[in-house]
């Protein structure tokens, strides 16, 4: 039971030979490419907009999870998806109108997915879960790579894994922030579908060596 999906994050690219960085993800047996956007507002940090994103949708040959860490992020959705997103990731905190924006993804074609901060509980999504096809749950406090994993998140997948089986849907789970080999099966069998790994991956000595690791990963049964 391996069917859990590698989705590296491109903040923690070499930004001067991206190109370089998109030739080892197509290579590799990476199955998304997380993309982070922030912008200094609704996280301490700023990083890239749609120019960047057009660019790299033009050198992947794999599918850009754009995770929008911006308030307000009903203005942006339509310019992201054209300019190649295949999965967008807004927060519940960054708006007011989250069913609003999760039906406007469906209508337009993309994958809908809501990002939970960390002190976020899962229940919030108990009326939206239906319409979802993923749900990001931060391991970090978002805005940065590189840092330490929040360990009360286990809890949060096993509990949002318990509903999504109970009600038999067909909503992924991705676990963003502080991922790599080193907890990585933990998190699997806590229930998660989808690990995103930045540093993980583009700090270590052989990348795509790490990539192969995180996807061959083989977890029995969860531990729900
Ligand atoms: C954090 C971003 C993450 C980040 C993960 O704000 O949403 O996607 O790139 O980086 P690592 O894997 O280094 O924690
Ligand atoms: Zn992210």
């Amino acid at each position: 039971m391996s069917n859990h999906l590698i989705a590296p994050s491109i903040l923690a690219a070499n930004y001067g030979h991206l190109d370089k960085d998109f030739e080892m993800l197509n290579a590799s047996k990476a199955d998304w490419v997380h993309v982070d956007v922030m912008d200094g507002i609704f996280v301490p940090n700023i990083s890239f907009g749609q120019m960047l994103v057009k660019q790299m949708a033009k050198v992947s040959k794999l599918p850009l999870d754009v995770h929008l860490m911006i308030c307000d992020p009903e203005r942006y959705v339509d310019s992201f998806k054209e300019c190649g997103a295949d999965t967008i990731t807004f927060h519940i905190e960054a708006t007011n109108h989250a069913h609003r924006l999760i039906q406007h993804l469906k209508s337009i074609g993309v994958n809908a997915g809501v990002a939970l901060n960390p002190q976020t509980n899962v229940d919030t999504l108990d009326d939206v879960l239906e319409d979802l096809d993923m749900v990001c749950l931060m391991s970090v406090n978002p805005g940065f790579g590189g840092q330490k994993f929040i360990y009360r998140t286990l809890d949060k997948i096993r509990k949002l894994k318990a509903k999504i089986i109970e009600r038999n849907l067909n909503v992924k789970i991705e676990i963003d922030g502080g991922v790599g080999l080193q907890n990585a099966e933990a998190i699997l069998k806590a229930g998660a579908d989808v690990l995103v790994a930045g540093s993980s991956v583009f700090k270590s000595e052989n990348p795509p060596l790490t990539i192969e690791r995180l996807k061959a990963i083989e977890i029995n049964n969860f531990d729900i």
